[in-house]
């Protein structure tokens, strides 16, 4: 039996139609799009309809794209280059404590560079108080960085409250969109972001592409400089294979949004109904109703994740952990951890995340065979295998 993918947060199959959208420039249209010829500016075209695209997927003007290397690049172009590029006004940064590594990592980086970081707490739903971001707010406060949609528990952060707050405070604001965009609706008007980070690899384009949806005054600091290329924000040939996916991608999110939405929402219940039934100690993880489309996440007492997904794939299904492998040794979810769960809860967790290709037959199936799975290792000590498992020094499997 074919794998039933059920990690869609950690990326998503590329779109036929996508890779359709791709091939001429892989051919013929292989132009660079800085050159004057002919073939440059075909390719220059190519470059600016998929920027037309992916600006009226969230709502902003095309000029205010700047193509990146993907989600991780952008949170970095985004947060460090606001650090260093924003002024004098100070050194102080606002974010959650459960944010992406993308977004946490930078900010670590200038938290030992002379910067202070204020990491927010979150409620047992995962959710940020805006409340706690007016009252963290300082008269050097240079930015205020909080996600979209939560890649590990799916919780939706109130952004839409969090950025009138940053507006009102005249304080950038940016929001790390990569779990959203493609699959919600995302307006950068709506929400009042001077930078939000977007990846297409979660929303059937291909992977190491992303932008930076950047407001024309929002100061940035260009992380890579060479050719001038994004405005002189992000030097670089542009990858316009890639690219042109990405406008693609974005094209067909656009088309289908409201109903994928829907279709994706209804197997997730299915799936939290189902699990909740079965298993009553089974604790959902996250805002049961505030949260992605497509995001189960579940933790059971008295069992270890590793070894659940290790027999998930057994079954032929394809989920993720709550253990982020930093290492060679899995530690618990600091996103779990920041919800107040402990260890051994956080490690007890399964995310299914649910996608487009998915459908009613496979949900049937995953839970027919899920409380069996959850039955046989209920108590079991973990195996050294499950636990050296194929994490070491693999990056975390919650993307
Ligand atoms: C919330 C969030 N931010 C950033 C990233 C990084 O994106 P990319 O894989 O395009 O570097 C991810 C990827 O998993 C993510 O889930």
């Amino acid at each position: 039996m074919s794998d039933i993918y059920f990690d869609h947060s950690a990326t998503t199959p590329l779109d036929s139609k996508v890779l359709d959208a791709m091939l001429p420039y892989l051919q013929d249209c292989f132009g660079n799009p800085s050159s004057r010829y002919r073939l440059g500016r075909e390719a220059r075209q190519g470059m600016e309809k998929a920027r037309r695209n992916i600006a009226e997927l969230i709502g902003a003007e095309p000029g205010e794209i700047v193509f990146t290397s993907g989600g991780t690049e952008a949170n970095n172009m985004s947060i460090l280059g606001t650090a260093y590029g924003g002024g004098k006004k100070g050194r102080h940064i606002i974010t959650s404590s459960v944010e992406h590594r993308a977004v946490l990592e930078p900010c670590r980086y200038l938290e030992g560079n002379g910067f202070e970081i204020s990491f927010l707490p979150v409620d047992d739903n995962g959710m940020v108080d805006p409340e706690q971001v007016l009252q963290a707010i300082r008269s050097d406060t240079i930015l205020i960085s909080i996600m979209h949609g939560n890649n590990e528990i799916g919780t939706i952060q109130p952004v839409e409250e969090i950025g009138l707050i940053a507006k009102e405070k005249g304080i950038p604001f940016h929001c790390d969109a990569v779990q959203s965009v493609g699959r919600i609706s995302v307006d950068v008007n709506r929400i009042n972001c001077d930078l939000l980070s977007i990846s297409a690899h979660k929303f059937y384009g291909p992977k190491g592409v992303g932008c930076v949806y950047h407001r024309k005054d929002a100061k940035l600091l260009p992380l890579i400089r060479g050719g001038g290329q994004e405005n002189g924000l992000r030097g670089g040939t542009q990858n316009l294979p890639a690219i042109a996916g990405m406008g693609k991608a974005a094209e067909l999110a656009g088309d289908s949004l409201n109903s994928t939405q829907k279709e994706v929402s209804v197997l997730r219940d299915r799936i939290i109904e189902g699990i909740s039934d079965e298993i009553p100690e089974a604790v959902l993880n996250g805002h049961r109703f505030k949260r992605l489309p497509g995001n189960v996440s579940f933790s059971f007492n008295n069992l270890d994740g590793a070894p659940l997904v290790a027999m998930m794939d057994e079954k032929g299904i394809a989920a993720s952990n709550g253990s982020a492998c930093h290492s060679d040794i899995p530690s618990p979810s600091h996103v779990l951890k920041a919800m107040g769960y402990s260890d051994k809860l956080a490690q007890s967790t399964v995310r299914l995340t649910v996608g487009r290709g998915n459908n009613n037959g496979e949900v049937d199936y995953l839970l027919a065979v899920f409380p069996d799975i959850i039955d046989s290792l209920r108590d079991v000590p973990p195996r050294q295998a499950d636990v050296e498992c194929s994490c070491q020094n693999r990056p975390s499997p919650l993307m």
